[in-house]
């Protein structure tokens, strides 16, 4: 899995083509994590990807079904120093099961994260994901730092 600043690369079984149709799912209370979500929607439409980007509250169940790879963000909840968890999980549980579906976990936050992406990486797998890839971004550095993701995402998935 593609972790905080790692670069693990992950590998497809042969044959397996780029991803074409790109999902991004974003929960969000001030807008820092659509912001994050529309950042990567707009990476993944650089690199040839069909986009969709929706909030938590409004899937397209077909749109989803047809995704070749699902973006899946939150925000970091917690006490700065301890108790970091992923945003609004219970509305985050309420999307559709993602079964055999390769999906990029992103969270975004304001100064430590904490162990947060990890947590949602197993709340996704738990929701029946395939997860390759975990990070939280600092919502200072969203511009920089979600289309990088995308970005990596992306190699590490038509490599
Ligand atoms: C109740 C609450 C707890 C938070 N806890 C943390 C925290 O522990 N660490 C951190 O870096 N940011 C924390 N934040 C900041 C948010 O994660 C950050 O502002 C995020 O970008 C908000 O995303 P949104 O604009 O999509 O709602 C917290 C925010 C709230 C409202």
């Amino acid at each position: 899995m593609l972790g905080m600043g790692e670069s693990e690369p992950v590998r497809l079984p042969d044959g397996e083509s780029s991803p074409v149709n790109v999902v991004i799912i974003h929960q969000s209370r001030t807008g820092n994590t659509q912001r994050a979500a529309e950042l990567i929607g707009g990476a993944a439409e650089a690199a040839g990807a069909t986009v969709s980007v929706r909030p938590v509250t409004n899937i397209d169940f077909k749109e989803l079904a047809d995704a070749d790879l699902v973006f899946v963000g939150t925000w970091v909840d917690g006490l700065i120093l301890f108790g970091h968890r992923p945003g609004d999980s219970d509305k985050v549980r309420r999307i559709p099961k993602l079964w055999n579906k390769r999906v990029a976990a992103f969270m975004t936050h304001a100064v430590n994260p904490g162990g947060a992406a990890e947590k949602f990486a197993a709340l996704l797998e738990e929701h029946g994901a395939d997860v390759v890839a975990a990070r939280s971004l600092n919502r200072r550095r969203l511009e920089t730092e979600a289309p990088a993701f995308a970005d990596e995402v992306l190699a590490a998935a038509s490599a």
